[in-house]
């Protein structure tokens, strides 16, 4: 085996296939690789990836990835290959920077980046042998967990904050024949159950991001985006962070290129959360002061509504190792940023709003400057969160388009058109 799971503070190692999420300790685990045993050279490494071009990402990027997981285990729904869009002109002026690309994780199967987590995750239980894999959920881990463990024949169990999801999150898990629970709590309330009952009963195999094998997967959005810009590195990465899972894995996917040679620099990366559940602002604003837990409030951003992030110390190394920030965005900021972005065609959720909102604060206050290049991560799709799209054109917003009701006649419409 190249891989082990190794404790981020003690160092202390563990076998991979082990069924584990914690240290003796408690610490979080990381998955470790040795990618120096494929012996290739960085021209080596970016002449395998393109000879794979023509497979899913997940199995195009496995070496660096979950080089140990056998092909045959791959529970694949053709996620990845997400598109690396040219911000527009409107976006630029209103983001505040001239080198602007968005990546679209919402155009994976089940239209969140989570998939990327779920091919790994699901294959890796399939791998050890579980048979039942369970999550808790701010909607969108469970809808790509529910549809992965569907297509590889695994029963689901999903624990929901109830009332705190998307109608279109919720009908996800259900769809795909998931045990769909939702609990009278929020999400740091579910995920504190789901850990106790994982614990408890051994065959019911963690999906969460503490699960490293998942966040190996992950992973594959900022490989991918690299891959294609050509392995041309951006000055900055920008992403929405709730249980900073996904911040971890972006930088640990790009740290390994990096180590590798196949990168030549590191790009800094910026996290933003909602105002309503920003413990990672708040210990960078104190000088990456530990995480002070606190009650998320409601928020349009709903995925990210999670007050006590599980990856907390994983994004903190991270973020430090690429000289990252940390900002957060106001329910406004973010609405506005997604009107912003709907309007190109680009239709994009609340979430990762919250990382244009956050850039173009950023960018306001001279920190990401106009002529520095951005590739923004926008995690999920519009889709999903209709109720907030139509809600924000219905009432009196900045960039509201608001759609009349009429009369069903002629005149009515000719009036309307201005006809
Ligand atoms: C759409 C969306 N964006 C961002 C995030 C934040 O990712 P993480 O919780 O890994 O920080 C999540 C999940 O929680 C999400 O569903």
């Amino acid at each position: 085996m190249r891989t082990v799971l190794r404790g981020i503070e003690s160092k202390t190692v563990y076998p991979a296939k082990e069924q584990r999420y914690r240290g003796e300790n408690g610490e979080l685990l990381e998955v470790v690789s040795d990618l120096t045993s494929f012996n290739r050279s960085p021209a080596a490494w970016k002449e395998h990836f393109d000879e794979q071009k023509e497979k899913p990402a997940f199995i195009r990027y496995k070496d660096v990835l979950l080089p140990d997981l056998p092909e045959k285990c791959i529970t694949s729904l053709s996620e990845g290959d997400t598109p690396l869009y040219p911000a527009t002109k409107a976006m630029r002026d209103y983001f505040g920077v001239e080198k602007l690309e968005l990546k679209h994780e919402g155009m994976n199967p089940t239209l969140s980046f989570k998939d990327r987590g779920m091919v790994a995750g699901v294959s890796w239980a399939r791998f050890i042998g579980a048979d039942v894999v369970a999550c808790a959920s701010t909607g969108d881990t469970s809808a790509a967990m529910a549809a992965y463990a569907a297509c590889a024949g695994i029963k689901a169990v999903v624990l929901l904050p109830e009332g705190n999801i998307s109608f279109e999150q919720y009908s996800q898990p259900i769809a795909a024949g998931a045990i769909t629970l939702g609990l009278d709590t929020d999400f740091d309330g579910c995920m504190e159950l789901i850990q106790k009952i994982t614990a408890k009963h051994r065959g019911i195999y963690l999906l969460n991001s503490m699960n490293s094998f998942r966040i190996e997967g992950q992973k594959a959005i900022g490989i991918e985006a690299l891959h294609q810009r050509n392995w041309q590195v951006p000055d900055w990465f920008i992403i929405p962070v709730g249980n900073a899972g996904n911040v971890s894995a972006l930088a640990k996917g790009i740290r390994e290129l990096y180590e590798l040679g196949i990168i030549n620099r590191l790009p800094r990366i910026a996290g933003v959360q909602t105002k309503a559940a920003s413990p990672l602002y708040n210990s960078y604003k104190n000088g990456w002061a530990g995480l002070v837990p606190i009650t998320a409030k409601k928020t349009k951003a709903s995925a990210i509504q999670i007050g006590n992030p599980v990856s907390f110390k994983k994004a903190v190394r991270e973020l430090k190792a690429f000289n990252g920030v940390v900002e957060a965005a106001s329910e406004e900021e973010i609405m506005d940023a997604k009107a912003v972005v709907d309007a190109s065609g680009i239709s994009i959720c609340p979430n990762s709003a919250t990382a244009m909102a956050g850039l173009r604060k950023l960018a306001k206050a001279g920190i990401i400057r106009k002529t520095d290049s951005v590739v923004a991560i926008l995690t999920a799709h519009g889709a999903k969160f209709s109720q907030a799209t139509v809600e924000y054109h219905r009432a009196a917003n900045r960039f509201a388009n608001k759609p009349k009701a009429l009369r069903a006649d002629v005149a009515a419409i000719e009036k309307a058109l201005g006809l």
